[in-house]
């Protein structure tokens, strides 16, 4: 199966999206900083595919897109997105030229009421996870609305696997034992208001494998559409 993207530059960059979102989360990095951003299986454009349940299962599909795209990618992930980089990294690191995670982490449990809403109670889970995902000051109402509507489209069978899989991801230990390790250049932007991918996250691969670190102020979660200048000022500078 082949994933849908979006590109309007091309370049050796591939941009993956998190839990219950799409390849539009990165229009603002796509048009300035260039690359490719994929929507994965069941998100967007991308048909589905119902054998998917871990973080490794879609990571698997971004090996395949980039072997056949641009042969070698720096890789790029928000949230979920991030963790998939992390694991397209450890399933193919030949193809990896560096990696950029966005409010993402080494593990990334998921809080139990966001669990059982996405299955249970989906709509309004939705629109209580939306909240999480915007600093309180953010205003721009479209593009909260963007992301709600990017949520509900994926549906409750969709967001549910995708906020599994984050929750099943755990890589902590192993990091800290040194077990993994980054060979590659490694940037963490976060958003200094993120309650769901919090800044220590980025400092601990600043700390265990020497990430570099770059907090934004005042953003939470969706950092790169509330602060999308600064978020691609730290891109250009990190890829040049
Ligand atoms: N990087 C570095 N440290 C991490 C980490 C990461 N990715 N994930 C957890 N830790 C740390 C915690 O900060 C904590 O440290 P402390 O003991 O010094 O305070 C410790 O590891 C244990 O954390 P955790 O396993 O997450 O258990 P918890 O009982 O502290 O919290 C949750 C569980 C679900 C409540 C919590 O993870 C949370 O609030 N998550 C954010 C909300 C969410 O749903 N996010 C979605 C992510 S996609």
């Amino acid at each position: 199966m082949e994933l849908k993207f979006l590109v309007k530059k091309e370049a050796p960059y591939v941009y993956i999206h998190g839990s219950g979102c799409s390849k539009d989360i990165w229009i603002h990095q796509v048009s300035e900083v260039g690359g490719y951003a994929i929507d994965l299986p069941g998100h967007g454009e991308s048909p589905d595919d119902e054998k998917i349940s871990t973080v490794e299962d879609y990571a698997k599909y971004v090996v395949d897109f980039i072997s056949k795209k641009v042969k070698k990618a720096y890789v790029i992930g928000h949230s979920l997105g991030g963790a998939v980089a992390q694991m397209t990294y450890l399933l193919a690191k030949e193809s990896v030229l560096g990696l950029v995670l966005v409010g993402s982490g080494a593990r990334l449990r998921v809080l139990p009421e966001i669990l059982w809403g996405f299955k249970n109670d989906f709509k309004n889970t939705a629109y209580k996870s939306n909240d999480l995902l915007f600093y309180e000051g953010f205003n721009n109402k479209d593009v909260r609305d963007k992301i709600l509507r990017q949520i509900l489209n994926s549906g409750s069978k969709i967001c549910f696997r995708d906020f599994n899989a984050c929750d099943k991801f755990d890589l902590l230990e192993k990091y800290k034992k040194g077990e993994i390790k980054i060979d590659v250049p490694m940037l963490c932007i976060v958003g200094d208001k993120d309650v769901l991918t919090p800044p220590k996250y980025a400092y601990f691969f600043g700390d265990v494998v020497g990430a570099r670190v770059e907090v934004i102020k005042n953003a939470g979660h969706m950092v790169m559409l509330e602060k999308p200048e600064e978020v691609n000022g730290v891109l250009i500078d990190f890829l040049k």
